[in-house]
């Protein structure tokens, strides 16, 4: 039986993943990791280097071994970068290391909550809302196969935490976490 050892938060970029990631982590008393912070750790540059210097599909490589290594964690909310579920191999990684939920928002509200951030050379277009657009309905079918989705566009963080939160302690339940 599989057990639910971390909660995994996937979803396209200002969703809220790191805000709530960090908040649900104190909720639960688990720890908070990143994935691109790993990365950018390990790389030694930013994501914006990394993407500039190195190009995209490095920066996939690495974002693909960072999730491999989440196997090996417990107790911890892991917040992931918005493409990594475009690979099948990740999917993998993500679904042995925990439990997979999805933050959505509205395009409207994605625009409005990144538009004013450079850290994501992905929106550093001269139309970011038809960049927005594009990608979401690319990858809407992988954002699908997270175990749950939160349309956060209309909700505050403690109440997408208070969602995570009910959907772990079910899920725990469930499938015999570790830690309880
Ligand atoms: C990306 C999202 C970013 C980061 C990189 C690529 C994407 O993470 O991994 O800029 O492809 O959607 P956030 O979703 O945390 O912004």
């Amino acid at each position: 039986m599989a057990v639910a050892k971390n909660l995994i938060l996937v979803g396209f970029m200002g969703t809220g993943k790191t805000v709530v990631g960090r908040a649900a982590a104190r909720a639960l008393s688990f720890d908070y990791v990143d994935t691109d912070d790993i990365i950018e750790r390990r790389a030694g540059k930013s994501i914006t280097r990394i993407f500039a210097e190195d190009g995209e599909p490095r920066f996939r490589d690495l974002e693909t071994e960072v999730l491999r290594s989440l196997a090996a964690l417990e107790r911890h909310v892991v917040a992931t970068g918005g493409g990594c579920v475009q690979r099948d191999e990740n999917w993998q990684s993500m679904r042995r290391a925990g439990l997979v939920v999805c933050l959505s928002a509205r395009p409207e509200v994605i625009f409005e909550r990144t538009r004013r951030e450079t850290h994501r050379p992905l929106l550093q277009t001269p139309d970011p809302m038809a960049r927005i657009r594009e990608l979401l309905d690319y990858r809407e079918p992988f954002y699908a196969r997270a175990d749950y989705t939160i349309d956060t566009s209309d909700l505050t963080v403690e109440e997408v935490v208070a969602r995570l939160v009910h959907l772990w302690e079910t899920w725990k339940g469930r499938e015999g976490a570790t830690g309880s």
